[in-house]
């Protein structure tokens, strides 16, 4: 199992420090685990001038999977775009053909009140958003601005998947279904867009492969109110890049606390990239006041997908089930009567958890 870390900026580094403690002791344990440390983002352009440079590329590509922090800060915000931080992880993404992003969205019962909405609503709630990350309105051609017939400024952007797209997509959610309670939500707006009815039509097509998992349709406005309305009538979600975007924010806030999410992005052979949903926290940077579990449950997504250990990931998503139940909390999902730690200290409890 070669892991590349790439700690990032921000409190990148803080948080990767802990998902490699638990790492380190599932390895003590016996997973055969060979991690390489790496720059990607600010720390990757303080040193070598360029947010993906080429020792990064080789490193990630010999990897089986790669762990990351979050990118970017206030520092970098004066440099070029080529420059910026946040390219490095689109280059990343790109060249490593990450075309499946996943994102959970599971509230701990410990942490029921942290949502804004109703306890009733949200108790239990655990969806998977599989998101379309390479194709749609965010790359199709033509795009830009154009002067028009009548000589006023015009700007477009076009929505565009190919077959190929949409099938590799809809088998990696019809597997994750699979694994799951067999329920399959494939958000569209095929009413009005012709991609999406594509999308539909196809998403139906490969259905007929998965006989035991029951798929349903819903249109990408009706899915944002039920997701608040009631949410747990979801289990598997998938949809195309810019719907994903929008839905998986939103499901994810369903449970209130960004410190706590973690999600992966696969290629098509279950090669991953997998980080907290959260960027680099500039504003708590350095003081250990971060959040490590978002990304210590993006390692348990890591083995659960790309290693296929179930048991591994099951046995860190226990430990830190078993923290958050002893009360110990980070200041971003503290409540009165618990105990607040730091990021060191929520380390420390999850390692001795395991
Ligand atoms: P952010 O997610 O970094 O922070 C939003 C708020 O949540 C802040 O108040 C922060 O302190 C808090 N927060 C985030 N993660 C936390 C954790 N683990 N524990 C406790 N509190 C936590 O988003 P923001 O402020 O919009 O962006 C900051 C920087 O991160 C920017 O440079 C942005 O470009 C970058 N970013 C990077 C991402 C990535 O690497 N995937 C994703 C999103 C933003
Ligand atoms: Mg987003």
């Amino acid at each position: 199992m070669k892991i590349a870390v790439l700690p990032g900026d921000g409190i990148g580094p803080e948080i990767v420090t802990q998902a490699c403690r638990v790492l380190d002791v599932l390895k003590t344990d016996g997973l055969p685990v060979e991690t390489e440390m790496g720059v990607l983002g600010g720390a990757a352009y303080d040193r070598h001038g360029d947010p993906y440079p080429e020792a990064t590329r080789q490193l990630v590509h010999a990897a089986d999977a790669v762990l990351l922090g979050a990118v970017g800060g206030p520092q970098y915000d004066k440099l070029e775009r080529p420059l910026r931080p946040e390219r490095g992880l689109l280059a990343i993404r790109k060249d490593l053909g990450l075309f499946a992003n996943l994102r959970p969205a599971l509230l701990y019962p410990e942490l029921a009140s942290a949502s804004t909405l109703k306890p009733e609503v949200v108790a239990g709630l655990d969806i998977m958003i599989v998101r379309e990350l390479t194709g749609d309105i965010y790359f199709g051609q033509p795009r830009g601005i154009s002067i028009n017939e009548l000589g006023e400024r015009e700007a477009y952007n076009t929505m565009r998947y190919s077959e190929s797209e949409v099938r590799r997509i809809a088998h990696v959610a019809f597997d994750i279904a699979m694994k799951r309670s067999r329920r399959l939500c494939s958000v569209d707006k095929a009413n009005v867009l012709e991609t999406t009815e594509f999308w539909k039509e196809i998403m139906i097509d490969v259905g007929r492969e998965y006989p035991e998992v029951e798929l349903s349709h819903m249109y990408v406005d009706n899915a944002a109110m039920q997701l608040v309305r009631n949410p747990k009538q979801f289990d598997v979600m998938v949809t195309g890049n810019i719907f994903g975007d929008i839905l998986s924010d939103e499901a994810s806030m369903l449970t209130g606390s960004i410190g706590m999410l973690p999600s992966a992005s696969l290629d098509e052979n279950n090669k991953g990239l997998y980080e907290p949903s959260h960027g680099s926290a500039p504003d708590i940077a350095g003081r250990d006041l971060a959040n490590p579990l978002a990304t210590i449950l993006s390692l348990a997504m890591m083995l659960r997908y790309t290693f296929n250990r179930d048991d591994a990931a099951l046995r860190v998503e226990g430990a830190v089930k078993k923290v958050l139940a002893a009360g110990l909390r980070t200041a971003d999902i503290y409540q009165p009567g618990c105990e607040k730690v730091g990021c060191a200290a929520m380390g420390d409890a999850v390692v001795a958890a395991l």
